[in-house]
């Protein structure tokens, strides 16, 4: 038996504030973004955005369904669209803002695991990092360099 040891970096600031314009810029399209939400289920909004190497910047929101596991995450709405109308574009980063409507959500939100499945298969097929930033409706915000960093024995092409 051999134990492995899997050790993760991801860098936590205190507010938007500590970021740069640019990062500002890109989660203010987020938050934006996600107004547009639809979530009468869940009352849980979450908007992500989306920096590509063309400079456009692509963002989505979650949509949900009465059959809820038809509902769709913000992060592979805004990513599943890049992917189609920008196939030979790469993402190089992505913000996600996401909070309830019932209560002041102030921790960072991390993307789902599908999301994270999602975001790495884009990753995997432009062969460069996408850097994600993350956060709750307020306060800190947690950046990621790269989505591998989020998902650890990842599966992929690899194995297939
Ligand atoms: N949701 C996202 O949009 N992204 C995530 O990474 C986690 C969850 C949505 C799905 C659902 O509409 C609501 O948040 C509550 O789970």
């Amino acid at each position: 038996m051999k134990e492995i040891k899997i050790e993760s970096t991801v860098f936590v600031y205190d507010g938007l504030e500590s970021l740069s314009q640019d990062v500002v810029h890109l989660m203010n399209k987020a938050k934006e973004a996600r107004e547009k939400a639809y979530a009468p289920y869940s009352n849980f909004k979450v908007g992500a955005a989306l920096l590509l190497d063309n400079d456009e910047i692509i963002t989505g929101s979650n949509q949900e369904n009465a059959s809820y596991p038809s509902g769709l995450c913000a992060e592979r709405t805004a990513i599943y669209y890049a992917g189609a109308q920008y196939p030979n574009s790469k993402v190089l980063r992505m913000a996600i803002i996401a909070g309830s409507e019932n209560k002041l959500t102030e921790q960072p939100v991390p993307p789902c695991g599908a999301c994270r499945q999602a975001i790495a298969e884009y990753e995997i097929k432009q062969e460069s990092p996408i850097e994600i930033y993350f956060m709750g409706l307020k306060g800190k915000v947690v950046k990621s360099n790269s989505l591998a960093n989020l998902l650890p024995l990842i599966f992929d092409k690899s194995v297939l």
